[in-house]
């Protein structure tokens, strides 16, 4: 049996998640392994438009960044969750700064950071790199992880699932051991052990027909976790973005919120307006109020899409603050300094995940979830914007400072994992089935798991996913597995998690809207965990209690 490669920590994911847990680490001289699906920049946080929510405004103060969350949130956030993570939100900010992060300035007010103002949010809070801070932070980060000697960094390669001690020894207590990868460009298999592992995956937005992510958002991270025996929490909470570019090229582009912060105006395709109709905030409500107030105009009034217009400003003005919006929306035809734009709402964040304290740790020994991947409580029933890359950075920071903590306690030297083993698999004879079903899945659930739900809808749902469940199961059995079947392995699976625990929320809350249930809150808070069949709880390891 080859013995696996040994490390001290392996982590899967390299969005900004998975950078600041391995840059920080790197720096107390850990061994790392990052391991990305694709180019190490490509995962969502290279997407991120808008920015990283702070409050380090004069006027503003952690009182009210909380207080805005809070109140997104709608009675699901976890208040310690929220309150670790903004007032450590200036210091998470300057550690990017001095890893060489550049945010916008303003040429007034003596250069200082220019912020943005964005849905929800009661001041202006939002650093930001232009309308691409994703890019800026990716980048700036994935330089120094390549170049760092502690950090060994492979693309291209796709997590398969995790390795516990109870699939060697099922008396054993249960902890992480590593995780079978498969390197996309080879098609081979390999076992990785580490000390620790670190999940920071990304969400499940693919599962949708819709959204503003790159193909990456698969759930992988999710779906792992739960076939380990973790518990994953309030994953009917999928977040919609209000305003993405409708084009049949477009593949759903992000416009950021930011633009309405700067005054762009929601219309009818007859220019009228109608967010006020819906909130009092109007174009600055919180997304769960405007990405339904959008459906419903649609629907109401039977159009493909609305509008945003942000003509009314200058085009040196939107130039300056939108550069890459403004040159994507040429690339189709638009031009934002003369026109409104078509827009829809598309999926854009998963706010449930693996179940964390605030150091990261999930159920399972030895493995951290970070990220979209992971639910600390932060975003409750409806995130606010640019409060995701922020939990990116803040929990990444205490996750490396608790494997730092405790990563002498834990050693992986003497456990061989077993190799993966294709002994009674053959090559696939009809791919085109993975193909069909990963289609049928993403209608299914724009369909019936969308913006505004029924108990009908999602039962239907259920029996779809279900087939195709058994389907995917009998595939994954009897052929070579490969990328899309990996990836469509765990979509379904989050599917259902999903669906089942939007049929549990017998309520109306955040982004869960069910037309059986309309009235808000009808119940008081409770979060939706489910559990898998294989969970045993936290164990007996003193480096592991508490959470
Ligand atoms: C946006 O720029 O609108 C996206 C930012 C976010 O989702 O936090």
């Amino acid at each position: 049996m080859p013995q696996a490669e040994q490390n001290d920590v392996l982590i899967v994911g390299a969005g900004l998640a998975g950078l600041t847990v391995a840059l920080r680490l790197a720096e107390a001289n850990r061994k790392v392994l990052l391991v990305a699906k694709r180019a190490i920049t490509e995962g969502c946080s290279l997407y991120a438009q808008g920015g990283i929510a702070a409050a380090v405004g004069e006027s503003d103060s952690f009182a009210s960044h909380i207080a805005d969350t809070l109140e997104a949130g709608a009675g699901l956030c976890r208040p310690e969750a929220v309150e670790h993570i903004v007032e450590n939100g200036p210091n998470g900010v300057e550690w990017l700064i001095n890893q060489g992060v550049q945010f916008s300035r303003t040429e007034s007010q003596n250069n200082s950071y220019h912020l943005g103002r964005e849905g929800g949010h009661s001041h202006r809070r939002v650093l930001h790199a232009e309308d691409a801070t994703g890019r800026e932070v990716e980048q700036t980060l994935a330089r120094l992880a390549q170049a760092h000697p502690h950090i060994r960094v492979l693309e291209n390669h796709l997590a398969i699932d995790l390795i516990t001690s109870s699939k060697l020894d099922p008396a054993s207590h249960d902890r992480c051991l590593g995780a079978y990868i498969m390197n996309l460009e080879k098609g081979v298999v390999e076992s990785y052990a580490a000390r620790c592992v670190v999940l920071a995956c990304g969400g499940a937005s693919k599962a949708y027909l819709y959204t503003s992510n790159p193909d990456t958002s698969t759930g992988d991270g999710m779906a792992m976790a739960w076939r380990a025996g973790c518990r994953i929490a309030n994953m009917e909470f999928i977040q919609f973005h209000p305003t993405c570019l409708y084009h049949p090229q477009a593949k759903s582009f992000l416009i950021s919120e930011a633009l309405r912060g700067e005054g762009g105006r929601l219309q009818l395709p007859d220019g009228s307006r109608f967010m006020r109709q819906h909130d009092k905030r109007g174009e600055l409500a919180p997304r769960d109020i405007v990405a339904r107030a959008i459906d419903y105009e649609m629907k109401k009034h039977g159009v493909d899409s609305v509008f945003l217009d942000i003509s009314h400003k200058s085009a040196e003005f939107i130039h300056q603050h939108f550069p890459n919006i403004f040159s994507a929306c040429q690339n189709f035809g638009y031009d934002l300094c003369r026109e409104p734009i078509p827009i829809v709402p598309a999926a854009h964040y998963t706010c449930g995940g693996i179940t964390t304290d605030l150091d990261g740790r999930t159920d399972l020994p030895r493995l951290y979830a970070v990220g979209e991947c992971a639910c600390t409580g932060m975003h409750g029933a409806n995130r606010l914007a640019s409060n995701s890359l922020l939990e990116c950075l803040v929990i990444g920071m205490s996750t490396a400072d608790n494997i730092e903590k405790n990563i002498e306690h834990w050693q992986c030297g003497s456990v061989t994992l077993p190799a993966w083993d294709e002994s009674r698999v053959t090559d696939p004879d009809e791919q085109i089935v993975v193909a069909h079903n990963w289609d049928e899945l993403r209608r299914s659930m724009w369909s019936y798991v969308g913006i505004v739900r029924t108990t009908k809808r999602l039962q239907r749902a259920r029996n779809r996913i279900n087939l195709l469940a058994e389907e995917i199961r009998d595939f994954y059995s009897n052929f070579k597995i490969d990328n899309d079947l990996i990836e469509l392995r765990n979509l379904v699976l989050v599917a259902e998690l999903i669906v089942e625990s939007a049929l549990a929320r017998k309520e109306s809350r955040g982004l869960h809207y069910t037309l059986d249930y309309p009235e808000k809150y009808s119940t008081h808070a409770i979060d939706t965990i489910l559990v898998p069949s294989n969970f045993v709880g936290r164990q007996n390891d003193p480096t592991w209690s508490g959470g």
